[in-house]
């Protein structure tokens, strides 16, 4: 094999949430979805990654926020064998990644994490891949990266095929299509206690409601889409709002139980609900922990976040419009915590 020396690239990706929410394996081994989703990327919440590949590495090194991560070194090992293979490259790497949000609560840490190692990668290695591609290798990573790829609004589609080259993400809409706002409100820090992948594959086990869930999923997935397409605020909030409530209570319906909410989650959830009715254009949803994302029309963001702020229990509100999907970055120092 071409061993290639000191080639470096530094990539961003920002993360994302669902609006219909993916919950569900087809496939464990390539991280196939039993179901699609449809989410939209955050242009505040970013990884930043840098690769160097280095022929005097006997091992790759990985650094996650400043510090040697052998968990997370575990987890990106398969996609750097994987497109290191693509490109006939043998030579170790070091990636040294930074997220300026917390990882591991709830805030979609895996999708802008995987989305910037891939799209580093591609760039290190000269693999000029498509979009499709890295949103496809993005995914066997962490399924909800390969929407990570895309800025605006994506869609992950489940897929057929056993390879699992068609369970791959692609734009709905750039950013500026509907400039949605979002208020995310934190009310825990920490790392979740039952990560998403351990989540789902209980629930899909133990849970008598797991397949009217996939059942369900392509009506949801069409109610959203022709949301967004016709920029029908309340249509969005509907299904945004039953997607993630039903997602919630097929988690709670495993055994054991998940309980991704607390006190605070809840109390939030009443404060949109009131918000809505009070004729603002705002509705929530919820991920695999605590905090509360609440989407808003443009110009409604400051009302909610000053609301969400008022809730007992909430730390910070993060504010953020809507992202562009991953690129890679002029070569410079390390990944810092300057803008993307
Ligand atoms: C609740 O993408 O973290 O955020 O594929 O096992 O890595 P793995 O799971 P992950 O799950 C995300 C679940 C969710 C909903 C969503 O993002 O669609």
């Amino acid at each position: 094999m071409e061993r290639k020396r000191n080639q470096s690239a530094h990539a961003v990706a920002h993360a994302n949430f669902a609006l219909v929410k993916y919950w569900g394996k087809r496939d464990v081994a390539l991280n196939l979805p039993d179901v699609g989703s449809i989410s939209i990327t955050l242009e505040a919440l970013w990884t930043k990654t840098r690769v160097t590949l280095d022929a005097t590495l006997a091992d790759d090194v990985f650094e996650l926020d400043g510090r040697a991560d052998a968990d997370a070194a575990r987890r990106v090992n398969g996609t750097l064998e994987r497109m290191r293979k693509m490109a006939g490259v043998a030579t170790r790497a070091r990636i040294v990644s930074r997220n300026n949000f917390p990882t591991g609560a709830g805030l979609a840490s895996s999708a802008s994490g995987f989305a910037a190692l891939v799209t580093a990668l591609d760039c290190a290695l000269d693999l000029g891949l498509a979009p499709e591609r890295l949103s496809e290798l993005a995914r066997i990573g962490s399924g909800s990266a390969a929407r990570s790829i895309y800025g605006g609004f994506a869609e992950m589609h489940k897929g057929t095929r056993p390879d699992g080259s068609d369970s791959v993400a692609y734009a709905l809409h750039e950013p500026d299509f509907w400039p949605l706002e979002v208020a995310i409100a934190v009310s825990d820090r920490r790392r979740k206690s039952v990560g998403s992948t351990e989540g789902m594959l209980r629930t899909a086990r133990t849970s008598p409601f797991y397949r009217a869930w996939v059942e369900n999923q392509a009506a949801d997935l069409d109610l959203a889409r022709c949301a967004i397409a016709q920029r029908d605020f309340e249509a969005l909030a509907d299904v945004s709002e039953a997607s993630a409530l039903a997602m919630h209570g097929l988690a709670m319906s495993a055994r054991p139980g998940l309980l991704y909410f607390n006190a605070t989650t809840m109390e939030c959830l009443h404060r949109i609900r009131a918000l809505r009715e009070s004729g603002i254009g705002v509705f929530f949803t919820v991920d695999a922990g605590p905090q509360v994302k609440a989407v808003c029309l443009p110009g409604h963001a400051d009302k909610v976040a000053d609301a969400l702020a008022d809730v007992a229990g909430v730390g910070d509100v993060l504010r953020s419009g809507l992202g562009r999907g991953a690129h890679c970055l002029p070569s410079g120092p390390a990944p810092d915590l300057g803008p993307a």
